[in-house]
């Protein structure tokens, strides 16, 4: 291991990410009893500008007189570049004291985007007497964005999460894109002609470099890695099949930008049964080896490293968060 330890952001659960626009008073009643794990009020892109400010009174509202005890509940700010985003800020943490848990920061570009940001955050946190520290969530999706990822990741203490805004991040790489998140028949292999002179299609997944590329900065400062959205709300294969490809990269879970998609994601997200057996079979494993003061642990005729056993503890302590959301 290197001497550089790597301290774990705080433990939640983020397998669905349910986008809720501010400016719809309906929407955001009905979100507050979603089985998302993290809920955000966006003011950004779901909100035209002349509905900023309604939005941003709405959320306030929202913080204040709903009941969030069963999600985590995140705000969507406007961009750094935009006039909105400090009204967002001071408005909201200023009016609605102690009820976020996190602040999402859309087309995050630098370190210096985050580091303005805490400055801000920690004054108001200071003034008001907040009991809790504000989480911040980044999206990773512009070119700049993708280019400091590291940076970004490693900007400040409260950082939780980073999401992959594919549709922003096609935008600002100026991606030939279809659906937003899926795959791409352009994005494809044309096999050699096999004996009979045919020749297959083979698709590719035109995310895997950004998305892997997220993973791997976010894992070395201890955040959460979570994919963003899959456009086509009508298509649960499509994104359950998006899902499995970031789950298999190392993402903890996905944007819902529709309430149908919650369920899909807390399903790709949850480790299945087999999964949490095979974890425990592990861990039991090693504590009798440890036991018998045995050096190596072997189960099934097949050593255990270290690494499988760390894999182990995460998943189970994961069904354990699970099982107790669900209880
Ligand atoms: C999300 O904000 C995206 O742009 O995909
Ligand atoms: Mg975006």
């Amino acid at each position: 291991m290197s001497f550089t330890i790597i301290e774990p952001c705080p433990a939640r659960l983020n397998r669905s990410e349910l986008a809720v626009p501010g400016s719809n008073t309906k929407f955001i009643e009905k979100a507050a009893s979603s089985k998302a794990d993290v809920v955000f009020l966006d003011l950004e892109d779901a909100v035209a500008p002349p509905d900023k400010e309604q939005a941003r009174k709405n959320v306030i509202e929202a913080l204040n007189d709903l009941d969030w005890s069963g999600n985590t509940i995140s705000m969507r700010i406007n961009g750094l570049d935009t006039h909105y985003m400090y009204r967002d800020v001071v408005d909201v943490l200023e009016q609605a004291v102690d009820k976020l848990d996190l602040i999402m920061i859309p087309k995050a570009g630098t370190a210096a985007d985050i580091y303005a940001l805490d400055m801000l955050v920690t004054q108001i946190e200071a003034a008001k007497g907040y009991k809790k520290r504000i989480g911040f969530e980044m999206i990773i999706e512009t070119a700049l964005g993708m280019e400091n990822v590291h940076e970004i990741a490693a900007a400040s203490r409260r950082n939780e999460t980073l999401h992959f805004g594919v549709a922003d991040y096609a935008a600002s790489t100026k991606a030939r894109t279809t659906v937003i998140g899926g795959p791409n028949r352009d994005y494809a292999v044309l096999t050699d002609a096999d004996q009979d002179g045919a020749r297959q299609v083979h698709w590719g997944d035109m995310w895997h470099y950004a998305v892997a590329r997220m993973v791997v900065a976010a894992r070395a400062h201890g955040l959460r890695p979570v994919d963003g959205p899959f456009g086509d709300f009508s298509d649960p294969e499509g994104y359950k099949a998006n899902a499995s490809r970031s789950a298999v990269l190392g993402c903890e879970g996905k944007w819902a930008i529709h309430p149908s998609q919650v369920d899909l994601a807390n399903e790709m997200f949850t480790p299945s049964e087999k999964e949490i057996t095979q974890a425990n079979r592990v861990l039991e494993a090693m504590e009798k080896a440890q036991k018998e003061g045995q050096g190596a642990v072997a189960l099934d005729g097949r050593l255990i490293d270290i690494a499988s056993i760390k894999q182990a503890q995460v998943l189970v302590k994961k069904a354990e968060q699970i099982a107790a959301r669900d209880a």
